[in-house]
């Protein structure tokens, strides 16, 4: 199986995914797609020796990306902290084969806005107990799409948003690379 993972930022995610998938046959990383030319993320295909293909958002809704997934036959698209919304063309050459991670227990702290640190002062604000990863399908609306797996952590008061970040980062880099596995 061909997988292409789409990031926007530093990719910690998309480095777990390609040294988990080098190491099996299952599936080839065989793309990094990007819309920030200075995304972190292009270092780190560079290092597991990645191809990658920077895009801009009109690109994106135009319908070059799809064009080059299409043409490499790639089979997964999965994305790993990828900050703009999936266009109609890519959803539909693409049906239940694009992945997301999110990093809450979504339906809760959903939406447009909710990313990067702003999930997790969110979560802090409201004084929850728990917090976690929602790894789900996508589809038309931002964090609706059916969801595949979910791991929790508990969090309290003291735990400022950075720490809950780094407990939820370190569920995504546990989980994230075998939940795609068992999709393959
Ligand atoms: C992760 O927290 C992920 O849940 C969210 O964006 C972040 C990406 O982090 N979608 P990284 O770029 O993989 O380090």
């Amino acid at each position: 199986k061909k997988i292409a993972i789409l990031a926007s930022g530093s990719g910690s995610n998309a480095e777990k995914i390609m040294e988990h998938f080098q190491a099996s046959n299952k599936a080839q990383i065989v793309l990094i797609g990007t819309n920030k030319k200075d995304a972190f993320v292009l270092e780190r295909a560079k290092k597991f020796d990645v191809p990658t293909f920077i895009f801009t958002k009109a690109e994106l809704e135009g319908g070059n990306l799809t064009q080059k997934l299409v043409e490499l036959q790639v089979d997964w698209v999965i994305l790993a902290g990828f900050l703009l919304k999936i266009p109609q063309n890519l959803i539909d050459n693409y049906a239940n084969k694009i992945i997301n991670i999110h990093p809450a227990l979504l339906p809760k702290y959903g939406g447009k806005g909710m990313y990067g640190m702003h999930v997790h002062c969110a979560v802090k604000e409201a004084g929850d107990n728990e917090t976690g990863i929602t790894i789900h399908l996508v589809n038309e609306n931002y964090d609706e799409g059916k969801i595949i797996f979910q791991a929790a952590t508990s969090i309290d008061e003291k735990d400022s948003p950075e720490e809950i970040a780094q407990k939820v980062h370190a569920l995504e880099h546990k989980y994230f690379p075998q939940v795609i596995e068992s999709m393959l």
